[in-house]
């Protein structure tokens, strides 16, 4: 019997670590929180970047995939999204089915790093600045001139060197708009 309690009650300590750790670990790890757009903000995002049919828009961290996917299902673009956590990815993956969107929304799962992302035309990132900057040399690597960059809470901190301009922010839905110049 004490066994047994103690089991449990150790059984308790790890879930509740676990809990724990879920809300407050850093989003740029595969461990990190659940942390995702408000659908009203992600309607916000493309609205302001203009997205049209025409265009392909990839999310980088794409979680459950609620970008791709209504970037696809009300905006008309193709959608792709790129997440490392295998359950997100496969989350994002039933809902892809759901919707019937498999024709236009691709989903890779893996590190965002390893992938080429030059077809473009709209980038979406909900990072923490640290991933923001480590991003800067690809993004200025891989995309068009034009492209256009929806960056959900945190901003790129911009040098003159770099190519990159800050087109828009909306305080209110934490949305900024940047274009690659
Ligand atoms: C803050 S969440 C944003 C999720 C989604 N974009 C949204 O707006 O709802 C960041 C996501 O990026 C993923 N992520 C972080 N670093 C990554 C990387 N190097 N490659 C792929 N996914 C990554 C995390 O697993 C997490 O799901």
């Amino acid at each position: 019997m004490g066994f047994i309690l103690i089991n449990i009650f150790f059984g308790i300590i790890i879930v509740v670590s676990l809990v724990i750790l879920w809300f407050v670990w850093p989003p740029d790890s595969p461990w990190s929180p659940w942390w995702v757009v408000r659908t009203r903000q992600i309607r916000e995002g493309l609205r302001i970047a203009k997205v049209t049919k025409k265009d392909i828009v990839y999310d980088l961290g794409s979680g459950d995939g609620r970008v791709p996917i209504i970037a696809a299902r009300e905006f008309g673009g193709r959608g792709v999204g790129i997440e490392i956590d295998y359950i997100r990815h496969l989350t994002a993956w039933l809902k892809v089915r759901l919707y019937n969107l498999k024709d236009k929304v691709t989903l890779k799962r893996g590190n965002f790093f390893d992938y080429n992302i030059s077809d473009a035309t709209v980038v979406f990132v909900y990072l923490i600045p640290r991933v923001l900057e480590k991003l800067k040399p690809k993004v200025f690597r891989e995309l068009k001139k034009g492209t256009k960059i929806i960056s959900y809470k945190y901003k790129f901190e911009i040098r003159e060197k770099d190519k990159l301009k800050l087109v828009r922010s909306d305080t209110k839905n934490q949305i900024h708009l940047y274009k690659i110049t």
